[in-house]
């Protein structure tokens, strides 16, 4: 008998990937997210972002933030980076309260945040550099994660001279060369088109497997969370609350292929289900209203 979907149970796990999670849980945390709120006072009145977060990432994990626009996936992570302080509740990075920006957390956003006028080497010498490391040792890191993100050949190019997703390469290798304890991600990959988003979600599994870090990355592409991730936050919408933490019942090493895999479909099938709960009820035609100008021969 074939096995439809709707017969599969996203919370099913093969003995690997369940062994594979009890040693995650076996990790101590490196992130913890403690009784988080963020109300925004605005002139329309207040606004609640995030409303009771909880949630801890272990060492070397790899968590996904999934939700819809606007469910305040951006505000935790600029919570998370110190850029934002909450209205209530904790940050924990290794046990330590966060009270600002830290070299212990790096960020990679969508838009390029490269400096301009400095070439890819000098991007990546500029974190070192600053916390007072000499120019000839920060160079020789520079180089190593440089050549970890497989740019070696345009270390001296500008940023204007190399294309978007190699300049997302330089954006990661230059958050690693502050050696932080989490990487912090928020829809790195949105800009690109998508086979170079592709390419750079395995450039960066190949990345995480190669050093000890742990990461945890915002996207509103189901697909993406399920490929990348070991486990999904689902975020509800307005306010901004924990709807499911899901563990991914995928198996790694993760290739394309499992794209269409029972584990991969059953997973997407549930985060639609917590993201979009009545979508198949709304009625998605937009009214008919004939313009004036429009011709008889379009149908
Ligand atoms: N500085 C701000 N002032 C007022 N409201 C804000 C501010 N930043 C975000 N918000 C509101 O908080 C909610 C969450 O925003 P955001 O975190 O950017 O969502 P997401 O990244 O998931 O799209 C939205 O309703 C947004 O309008
Ligand atoms: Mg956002």
């Amino acid at each position: 008998m074939i096995a439809t979907i709707s017969d599969l149970d996203y919370r099913r796990q093969s003995a690997p990937v369940a062994a594979r999670f009890d040693r995650i849980k076996q990790r101590p945390h490196v992130l913890d997210v403690v009784g988080l709120h963020k109300r925004f006072d605005a002139s329309h009145g207040q606004v609640v972002a995030l409303q009771d977060i909880n949630f801890c990432v272990h060492r070397r994990e790899f968590l996904c933030v999934i939700g819809q626009s606007g469910c305040g996936k951006s505000t935790l992570i600029r919570i998370l980076a110190g850029l934002e302080t909450p209205t209530e509740g904790q940050v924990l990075v290794d046990g330590k309260p966060v009270n600002g920006p830290g070299r212990d957390r790096g960020m990679v956003f969508q838009g390029y945040t490269l400096f301009p006028w400095l070439t890819v080497k000098q991007n990546v010498m500029f974190g070192p550099q600053m916390a007072g490391k000499s120019s000839s040792s920060a160079e020789s890191e520079a180089r190593q994660w440089i050549s970890l993100v497989g740019l070696e050949k345009f270390e001296n190019n500008y940023p204007h001279q190399l294309s978007g997703g190699m300049k997302q390469r330089v954006a990661i290798a230059r958050a690693l060369a502050n050696e932080p304890r989490i990487l912090l991600m928020d829809e790195p990959f949105g800009a690109l088109d998508a086979q170079t988003r592709a390419q750079m979600q395995n450039y960066l599994l190949q990345i995480w497997k190669n050093i000890d870090i742990t990461i945890l990355f915002i996207t509103h592409d189901l697909d993406e969370a399920i490929y990348l991730a070991d486990r999904i936050l689902v975020l509800d919408a307005r306010p901004g609350r924990v709807k499911e933490i899901i563990e991914v019942p995928v198996p790694r090493p993760r290739g394309m292929e499992q794209f269409i895999e029972p584990e991969f479909l059953a997973t997407k099938q549930r985060m639609q289900e917590l993201i979009h709960p009545h979508s198949q009820h709304k009625d998605t035609h937009l009214p008919i209203l004939r313009m004036t100008h429009a011709g008889d021969d379009v149908e």
